[in-house]
Order: C-alpha cells, then sequence, then structure tokens
C-alpha cells in the first residue's frame, strides 16, 4: 500500500514560493490502478516523483508497504527505487547518446542481475522493437520511443509502475496499445499510477483521483 500524509511541496525559487502540493492524504492499495487527473499545473508530475521515491517533499510522510521512504538513506532509497518502482517520464527521458538497448539497460540501478541483458532484449522485443536496440532514441518515432521508456520502467520487475502523461505524444493506436500494456502489467498484480490531464485512460482504470492546485478534489472517506 502507497500512503501520502499531509503532504506539502513547496518549489523556492528566486521569483518566490510555488506551492505545488497542498495537504495531500492518500491512500492507494497494492494492485490498484489508478489514475491522477488535473489541469496543467495542478501537481500531477510533483506527485508522481513524489510517490516515486526522487522529490523530497517539503514535509508529510510518504511510504510503500510501511516504508517511510523519506525516512531512508538517500542510498537506501536509490535501492528501493530501483527494486520496486518503475518510472515512464512525460516526455520519454531517454538518453540521446544511447541506444535502445542501453537506455533499457539505464534501468539498472543498484539491482544486481547477471540476466539483466537477455531481460532488456526480450522487452524490446515484445513492444514490437527487435532488431531496432541498436538505434537512437532520435531514430525512433514517438510511440516506439514510448515503448522503449516502458521496457526501461518495467526491466527490474518493479511492482508499483509510475506513469507520468504517457500517451500525451501518441496518436490513438499508439495511446492504446500504450494503455494495454499498463492494463496488462495491472492484471499481473502491479500497481499503476497514471497522471493525465486526458480522460482516456479512465477505463482502464479502478479509481480516478481529481488533482486541482495541488489538493485531491475528491479526497478519500475517512
Ligand atoms: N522546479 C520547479 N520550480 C518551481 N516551480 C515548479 C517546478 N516544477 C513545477 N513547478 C510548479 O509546481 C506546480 C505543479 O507543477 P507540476 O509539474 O507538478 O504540474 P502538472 O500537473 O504535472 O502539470 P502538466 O500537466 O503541465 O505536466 C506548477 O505551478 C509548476 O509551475
Ligand atoms: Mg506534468
Amino acid at each position: 500500500m502507497i500512503c501520502l500524509e499531509n503532504v506539502v511541496t513547496t518549489y523556492r525559487t528566486r521569483r518566490g514560493d510555488v506551492n505545488a502540493l497542498n495537504d495531500i492524504n492518500l491512500r492507494i492499495e497494492k494492485g490498484e490502478f489508478v489514475v491522477i487527473c488535473g489541469p496543467s499545473g495542478s501537481g500531477k508530475t510533483t506527485l508522481l516523483m513524489t510517490i516515486a521515491a526522487m522529490l523530497h517533499p517539503t514535509s508529510g510522510i510518504v511510504s510503500v508497504e510501511a516504508n517511510s521512504l523519506y525516512a531512508m538513506s538517500v542510498q537506501a532509497r536509490a535501492k528501493f527505487r530501483a527494486e520496486n518502482i518503475g518510472f515512464i517520464f512525460q516526455m520519454f527521458h531517454l538518453v540521446p547518446y544511447l541506444n535502445i538497448l542501453e537506455n533499457v539497460l539505464l534501468a539498472g540501478g543498484t539491482v544486481n542481475n547477471s540476466n539483466k541483458n537477455a531481460k532488456a532484449l526480450e522487452l524490446i522485443e515484445k513492444f514490437g522493437l527487435a532488431g531496432r536496440h541498436y538505434h537512437k532514441p532520435a531514430e525512433l518515432s514517438a510511440g516506439e520511443k514510448q515503448r522503449t521508456a516502458i521496457a526501461r520502467a518495467l526491466l527490474n520487475n518493479p511492482k508499483i509502475i509510475l506513469a507520468d502523461e504517457p500517451t500525451g505524444n501518441l496518436d490513438s493506436d499508439n495511446a492504446t496499445s500504450v494503455l494495454g500494456y499498463l492494463s496488462q502489467f495491472h492484471k499481473a498484480g502491479g500497481t499503476v499510477i497514471l497522471a493525465t490531464h486526458g480522460v482516456e485512460a479512465g477505463r482502464f482504470s479502478d479509481r480516478i483521483i481529481n488533482l486541482h492546485n495541488g489538493k485531491v478534489a475528491n479526497p478519500d472517506k475517512p
């Protein structure tokens, strides 16, 4: 279970403070497929990064399976992230200098697994990119880049996938196939949290959480 208690995140900039998350309280059960919906600037990316153990909140507690993410050492948090969480970024975040195979292997983190190369090749094939593993991201279409990003997110067999606008840059066929892969991961027991300002992902999800100005607009009943 993922649990957020009184989470506040304020970005401090030279032009002043920006309150991105304003007292978020949230529980997401293991195996749920949750969609975080909200307009641009409502805090979706900030919330996902916070759950992904990548962004220390200004205050509040974030825990995954009773592990308090920001009470851990930096090293322990990185290990926990590598072993449990796959992240699909809003703009793919593929490294332009590395080929597809190397980009997928980037998810290596601290997990040591001699079969990683074979697993990466298997995922690349599964996502319809067989034969393209030595290509650079610039040589791929948007849909292919996103499938590479999904392969990377799945490399370490995570329990949780966090997907930030994974279909935002895709046409409807590619969007449907990406949502299909996430749905497969969910049906196999994985937890999915997907942020979007669209509505198309709603049909795959168990629950929609609406975010407005860094607040949950439809909070859990006590
Ligand atoms: N590094 C930063 N420094 C200062 N303010 C930031 C930073 N990152 C985000 N913000 C601000 O925090 C708020 C929430 O941003 P966030 O990126 O989480 O929104 P979002 O819902 O993901 O938006 P979008 O749909 O456009 O991706 C916005 O007001 C944004 O301007
Ligand atoms: Mg965003």
